[in-house]
C-alpha cells in the first residue's frame, strides 16, 4: 500500500472593481482578492477514483479520467473542472493514484466571487504538492484550462487574481500587473442570493456584440476610460472619485444587459446610505454587488442590507498558498 499523503492548499475569492465583460475583448480590468478563501485537502488513495466532498452541497465518487462520470447535472459545472484540474496536476508528475478531495469554501458558489477559479487553483496546488511543486504561473495557466470546460471564453482575469491575490490590473495581452498602491479600501460585498452561470452571461454579451458592434464598441471604449481614471483615483486614494467611477461602471453594465433589478436595487440602497459608489461585480445576472464605503457609511449600508448575505472585505494580499 502507498503511504497516505495529505496536502492542503487555499486560494482567495475575488471581486472585479472595473472592466468585467470588456476584459474578455481585450480591455483592461481592475480586480482585488477578498479575505474569504477556498480550502482544498487532497489525500492520495490506492485506486483510480476521485472522491470529492464539499461544503457546497455536493459530494460523489468519480472515475478519474472520465468527466462524463459526473452525472448530476446541477453539479457538473462545479465538479468537472475539479476533476480536470486534479488530473492535470497529477499528469505533470506522471502520478496515477486516486484522490480524496475535500473542498471548503468560505463564500458561496456562482455569485461572481471567483469560486470556480479559486477551487481549481486550490485543487491544482494541493494535488500537485502531493508529488512535487508547480510555479504559481503554471497553476494559473492550468486553472484557466479547467475553467474553459465550463466558461465559454474566460479572459483569464479570475485565474490571475485568485492565484496572485492583491490588487491587480489585468488585460489579455499583457496579463496580470500587480498594483502596489497601498490601499485602505473598505468594500462591502452583498450577495443578491440569485445564482447565475458565468458562461451564459458571457454568451449573452457575445450575442449583443454580434448584433450591435457599434453599441458594444462605444461601451467598451467608455469602460476603458473609466478603468484608466480609476487607476489614478486608486493611486491618489481619492475614494469619492473612485466610488463615482464604480457607479458609472454599473450603468455601463446595465446598458450591456448583464445587471438585473435586484442588483440595481442593492446599488441604490448602498448609494442612499452614503456609499462612495457601488456596482455589480463579475458576470452579473445575479450574484453580488460591491459598495465602496467609509467607516460611517459602512455601518449604515450593512444595517440596510441585513436581509442579504453582506460582509465587509479588505483587499487580501495572499494568493494561492500551500499549507503545511
Ligand atoms: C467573470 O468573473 C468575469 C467576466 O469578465 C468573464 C471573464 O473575464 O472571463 C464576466
Amino acid at each position: 500500500m502507498n503511504p497516505i499523503k495529505r496536502a492542503r492548499a487555499s486560494a482567495p475569492g475575488k471581486v472585479i472593481l472595473f472592466g468585467e465583460h470588456f476584459v474578455v475583448y481585450g480591455k483592461p480590468a481592475i480586480l482585488a482578492s477578498i479575505d474569504k478563501r477556498v480550502y482544498v485537502d487532497a489525500v492520495a488513495r490506492n485506486d483510480d477514483k476521485v472522491a470529492i466532498k464539499s461544503n457546497m452541497g455536493f459530494k460523489g465518487t468519480f472515475n478519474k479520467h472520465d468527466l462524463e462520470s459526473v452525472k448530476e447535472k446541477k453539479f457538473r459545472s462545479l465538479v468537472q473542472p475539479v476533476l480536470a484540474a486534479a488530473n492535470d496536476a497529477m499528469q505533470e508528475f506522471d502520478a496515477s493514484t486516486g484522490l480524496d478531495l475535500s473542498i471548503r469554501a468560505e463564500f458561496p458558489h456562482a455569485v461572481g466571487l471567483g469560486s470556480s477559479a479559486a477551487i481549481s487553483i486550490a485543487t491544482i496546488a494541493a494535488v500537485s504538492s502531493l508529488f512535487g511543486k508547480l510555479s504559481r504561473q503554471k497553476i494559473c495557466d492550468m486553472s484557466l484550462d479547467a475553467e474553459k470546460i465550463v466558461h465559454n471564453n474566460p479572459s483569464g482575469a479570475d485565474s490571475a487574481i485568485c492565484t496572485y491575490g492583491g490588487l491587480m490590473l489585468f488585460d489579455k495581452r499583457r496579463g496580470a500587473r500587480p498594483m502596489n498602491s497601498k490601499t485602505d479600501m473598505h468594500l462591502i460585498v452583498v450577495d443578491s442570493g440569485v445564482k447565475r452561470i458565468t458562461g451564459k452571461l458571457v454568451s449573452s454579451v457575445k450575442k449583443l456584440r454580434e448584433g450591435n458592434a457599434e453599441l458594444f464598441d462605444g461601451l467598451a471604449s467608455m469602460s476603458n476610460n473609466i478603468t484608466s481614471q480609476a487607476l489614478e483615483a486608486i493611486k491618489s486614494r481619492d475614494y469619492a472619485e473612485l466610488g463615482s467611477l464604480m457607479t458609472l461602471n454599473h450603468s455601463l453594465l446595465r446598458r450591456l444587459g448583464v445587471s438585473r433589478n435586484v442588483l440595481d436595487k442593492l446599488v441604490d440602497i448602498a448609494l442612499r446610505n452614503g456609499a462612495f459608489g457601488a456596482k455589480m461585480t463579475g458576470a452579473g445576472g445575479g450574484g453580488c454587488i460591491i459598495a465602496l464605503v467609509n467607516e460611517s457609511s459602512k455601518r449604515k449600508v450593512l444595517r440596510e442590507m441585513k436581509n442579504y448575505n453582506a460582509f465587509v472585505s479588505r483587499v487580501e494580499h495572499k494568493g494561492v498558498i500551500v499549507e503545511n
